[in-house]
């Protein structure tokens, strides 16, 4: 017997080394983890369930008969963050590059069907040189055996992505279809065709990084939610996030005791607004100044930073805020913004996440790149996402929300719950100066008298009361107190219950 448990140990330990000392030292020297000490960053200490450690390849050509290790370069399992159940598999660059093989998929494959039955996240660390060469076409169909899980879990379970070395080719859309994508910066980059490629047919000069590194992804093209000086950062980071999510769409929001009163006044909000409405403001002091102890996790901080997403908490559970920021382009809603928050909107959605809404918006940012970029499809995106979701939604109208923007941005029209406006709010067509210009163009040139009329219309229109009399703002509220307000209206929504109709899917302008 002994001898039989010595022989497992061996087998256990032969896994363990993946493509050996070597190749583990390479990777060290790339600045990157070793896929196992990666799970160890991310799990808790001792929580790690490991799966498969002895699956091998079946692959048979190509000298591969001869090369088979333990575990086929994907480690899987489970483990826990914080106490709560998360599943996953980390790509081990020392085994055949982390190519993925029919094995391999399958590994990934058997997590994601677990998680979908037991109800869990799934975290993938992806570090992969893409399709196991030696193995062609069978490789392909593990990429779309896993694609086809990607799609079905989406909306059940949280599915998470964290690049941490080559991800390039179709490889990259199984991350491209999960919730949110991390990226380490120097070693990690996706592109659907590399630099040499992108050489020879388009005759640009660019480095890995520059195509498809973590700054491109989280910046440039929206593709990635957060970009990280290091391994060790990036799994922190992660364990932060995975602690705001519930584990599936079962579930509600996670609850954590919070030592935060929910009746604290904050009196710097009340001076937060400037005297002239051109001026900007920092939107995030609002957000920070509201949530619990302060903390709130961006996502995209670096994307679109005219609109701003992120986890926080409320009297400890979770909710989503969305927030324009008047610090970039005014404010403006444009393609870039829309579409980040209309896919936040939308996951907070999926998974029972109220929503709060900060709004300080002078409408979509107007000139031919973004008419010819397609803004009025985009715009709808985050209009649809808004008015299909079903789970709690306070808004609080900070200063500006102005034409079609004011309607996107969580109205009460768009079954908004609770529709809070600051003092200091102005709920228009469009800004004074703007619609005196147009209702009276006959006065043109007369600066006394546009003034004057500008004055007017600044009066009648340019505060949140016309708005209120008509019940669509339900409760004008002092800065100071917004943190009291949104807690109560939360409490009082914790039983909601709001159903679209029927349907298969909705046709969302995509
Ligand atoms: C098999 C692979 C491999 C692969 C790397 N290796 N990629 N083995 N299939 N796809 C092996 C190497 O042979 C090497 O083995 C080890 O992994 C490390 O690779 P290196 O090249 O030494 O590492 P590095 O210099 O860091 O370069 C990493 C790399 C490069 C940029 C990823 O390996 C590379 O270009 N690989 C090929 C990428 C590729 O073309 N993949 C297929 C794309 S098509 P030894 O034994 O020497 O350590 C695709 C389609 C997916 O992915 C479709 C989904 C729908």
């Amino acid at each position: 017997m002994k001898e039989i448990l010595q022989k497992l140990e061996e087998k256990r330990e032969a896994a363990r080394r993946g493509g050996g000392e070597r190749r583990i030292k390479a990777q060290h020297e790339k600045g990157k983890l070793a896929a196992r000490e990666r799970l160890e960053i991310l799990l808790d200490a001792e929580s790690f369930e490991e799966w498969d450690m002895f699956m091998e390849h079946r692959c048979a050509d190509f000298g591969m008969e001869s090369q088979s290790i333990p575990g086929d370069g994907v480690v899987i399992g489970h483990g826990t963050i914080n106490g709560r159940l998360v599943f996953v598999f980390s790509q081990d660059f020392t085994v055949f590059g982390g190519s993925l093989s029919e094995a391999h998929a399958e590994k990934i494959c058997k997590v994601m069907d677990q998680a979908m039955r037991v109800g869990a996240p799934v975290i993938g660390l992806n570090d992969s040189g893409g399709a196991r060469i030696q193995e062609g076409v069978a490789s392909l169909g593990g990429y779309a055996e896993v694609f086809q899980r990607n799609v079905l879990a989406s909306g059940v379970v949280p599915q998470i992505s964290m690049i941490m070395g080559p991800c390039a080719g179709g490889a990259v859309y199984s991350p491209a279809m999960t919730d949110f994508i991390f990226m380490v910066k120097g070693s990690a980059y996706m592109f659907v065709t590399g630099p040499e490629v992108v050489r020879t047919v388009t005759h640009e000069n660019v480095t890995h990084e520059e195509l498809g590194g973590a700054m491109t992804h989280s910046s440039k093209s929206g593709v990635a939610d957060g970009a990280f000086e290091n391994d060790i950062e990036a799994l922190h980071s992660m364990r932060e996030l995975v602690d705001f999510l519930p584990a599936s769409n079962r579930e509600p929001p996670p609850e954590r005791p919070c030592e935060d009163d929910p009746a604290r006044a904050e009196s710097s909000l009340d001076k937060l607004i400037p005297a002239e409405p051109n001026q900007p403001y920092d939107m995030k002091e609002v957000i920070l100044n509201v949530v619990d102890e302060g903390d709130f996790f961006e996502l995209q901080p670096d994307y679109a930073r005219n609109i701003v997403t992120g986890f926080a908490r409320m009297q400890g559970s979770t909710v989503g805020v969305v927030a324009n920021q008047p610090m970039v382009l005014a404010g403006c809603l444009d393609i870039s913004s829309s579409i980040k928050a209309a896919r936040f909107v939308r996951f907070c959605d999926c998974f029972n996440i109220p929503i709060v809404t900060f709004v300080d918006v002078p409408g979509f940012l107007p000139g031919t790149a973004q008419e010819y970029g397609g803004i009025i499809k985009h715009g709808a995106k985050l209009l649809f996402a808004y008015a299909e979701a079903t789970v709690p939604k306070i808004t609080v109208i900070t200063r500006k929300a102005y034409g079609g923007a004011y309607d996107v941005m969580s109205s009460k029209h768009l079954r908004g719950d609770v529709n809070y406006a600051w003092p200091s709010a102005e709920i228009a067509v469009m800004g004074p100066k703007g619609a005196v210009e147009i209702i009276f163009r006959q006065d043109a040139g007369d600066e006394e008298k546009i003034a004057e009329r500008t004055e007017h219309y600044r009066e009648k229109f340019a505060n949140p009361f016309v708005a209120a009399a008509r019940g669509y703002i339900d409760d004008v509220i002092m800065p100071h107190s917004t943190r009291m307000r949104v807690c109560r209206s939360l409490a009082m929504l914790k039983n909601k219950e709001l159903d679209n109709p029927w349907k298969k899917h909705e046709n969302m302008p995509l």
